[in-house]
């Protein structure tokens, strides 16, 4: 192949055909053009864009690279949620039971953490015995008998993404909305999915700071997705405070394995420090945005007639207590040690030190900086500086005190979780400066602020 012309060609702003790009994804997956100028290529990309046709040749192409799930006919839709990534979330995991209890089907590929932002994977793989890397058989197979997997990709799936995202990595290519919107729904794509949703993350620790850049990508994504036949929808939410009260590997794991318990919304609102309805105070946020995720699935299958009536099923679902004993057969059927899971759940803390961070006033939390505290975490060694780093699952920070929240002089402002107790005291004065008190209650912050379908 003469790839030059092609080079020069989208570096003068042409448009590229389907089966040009067909061949560049699948020449460059073959190695047979080299790196230098595929990059070349991809910074063409990055500065003339991609148009939406030329998008979807992409996203098709490198969900081509590789294999796709094969599922056998069934009533009951194939669904999967992605999320743009942040502190404390760990939707995913709450939500694959609940689906599964929904009726649906949910082969939920994920993926591991890097920098700030952790991983679905490197959480689950803090649970004794649980594997995450699965041939895509027995992926097909345990959504077909249990209802949901959570798990990573095989080599075999879109390999293409990797190559190219590794080189996107190196040559300062990641931050282009075609190129995102291409890799995320290449994978998501590959999965045979009847239904998307979306949670694209704004604020300072999201991989998109601003509302509006968060939207462009919101909406190149719900373009893109239903153009390519998944029916997708996207919700813009909030990622200036960490999601839920827990950051951390194991941390994450416990406090959606709480989201479960039919008892959890009454443990929630018997929180000592809250002293506003739950709804305020983006302390059912975990909860929230599992029930939104779930709620908008089942209006996109058209197993719900509104949004209202979605919810209303999925909260009664997540009462019944059954994706909690849906959480316990899919990690059993993952190779999960059931007993050694539970005595694990039971100990209130799996690291070395647990040290409280005290207020040193008495007002409203009127900011939690969630970049703060995931970049303690990954300095406490819960996440990685690069993608070879090794991580420690049970450092992190819970019973973390949210906006809107009172917190009386020498309160808690949360809990830090570390290997020793001199990492505890530096993450200590870091964690402080995350926080900031007011005398007034601050104005309420919403969640989910946009839903773009
Ligand atoms: N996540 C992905 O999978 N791909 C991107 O390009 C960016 C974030």
């Amino acid at each position: 192949m003469n790839f030059l012309p092609l080079i020069e060609a989208k570096r003068e702003g042409k448009i590229l055909m389907r089966d040009q790009i067909q061949e560049i994804v699948r020449e460059f997956t073959a190695g047979k053009i080299p790196d230098y100028q595929m990059a070349a290529m991809l910074m063409a990309i990055y500065f003339r864009g991609l148009n939406t046709a030329e998008t979807t040749a992409l996203t098709l192409a490198m969900r081509d690279s590789g294999d796709v799930l094969n599922f056998p006919k069934d009533k009951r839709p194939l669904v999967d949620k992605h999320s743009t990534g942040g502190i404390g979330d760990k939707v995913s995991l709450p939500l694959a039971p609940l689906l599964a209890c929904l009726g649906f089907r949910v082969p939920m590929i994920s993926g591991r953490g890097l920098g700030i932002t952790g991983g679905t994977l490197d959480k689950l793989d803090s649970i004794p015995g649980f594997q995450t890397l699965l041939p895509g058989e027995k992926i097909v197979a345990q959504v077909q008998k249990v209802g949901c997997v959570i798990c990573g990709q095989t080599d075999k799936m879109v390999p293409a993404d990797k190559k190219i995202y590794a080189l996107r990595d190196a040559s300062g290519t990641v931050p282009s909305i075609p190129l995102i919107t291409a890799s995320i729904l290449s994978k998501k794509l590959a999965e045979s999915l009847d239904a998307l949703i979306l949670d694209v993350k704004f604020g300072c620790a999201a991989f998109m700071q601003s509302k509006t850049d968060a939207r462009k990508l919101a909406k190149a994504m719900v373009a893109l997705g239903n153009e390519c036949g998944t029916n997708t929808r996207a919700i813009l939410t909030d990622m200036n405070t960490p999601l839920g009260r827990a950051a951390g590997n194991w941390l994450e794991v416990k406090e959606s394995v709480a989201c479960l318990d039919p008892r959890s919304s009454r443990r929630e609102e018997a929180q000592p420090n809250c002293r506003l309805p739950i709804a305020d105070c983006q302390l059912d946020g975990l909860r929230t945005l599992v029930l939104d995720c779930a709620a908008h699935l089942l209006v996109q299958t058209k197993k719900s007639k509104s949004l209202a009536a979605a919810r209303r099923l999925a909260e009664a679902c997540l009462i019944s207590g059954k994706p909690r004993a849906k959480w316990d057969e899919m990690i059993v059927a993952q190779g999960a040690d059931l007993k050694a899971f539970n005595r694990k759940l039971a100990l209130d803390s799996t690291a070395k030190a647990v040290v409280e961070v005290k207020s040193e006033k008495a007002g409203f939390v009127s900011k939690c900086d969630a970049r703060v505290i995931g970049e303690v975490i990954r300095d406490l060694g819960g996440g990685r500086l690069t993608k070879e780093s090794v991580i420690d699952f049970d450092v992190g920070v819970d019973q973390i005190t949210k906006p809107g929240e009172r917190v009386e002089q020498s309160g808690t402002l949360c809990r830090v979780h570390a290997v020793d107790s001199a990492s505890a005291k530096s993450a200590i004065a870091r964690l402080k400066t995350a926080f900031e008190i007011s005398a007034k209650r601050p104005a309420k912050i919403p969640l989910v602020v946009e839903i773009i379908s």
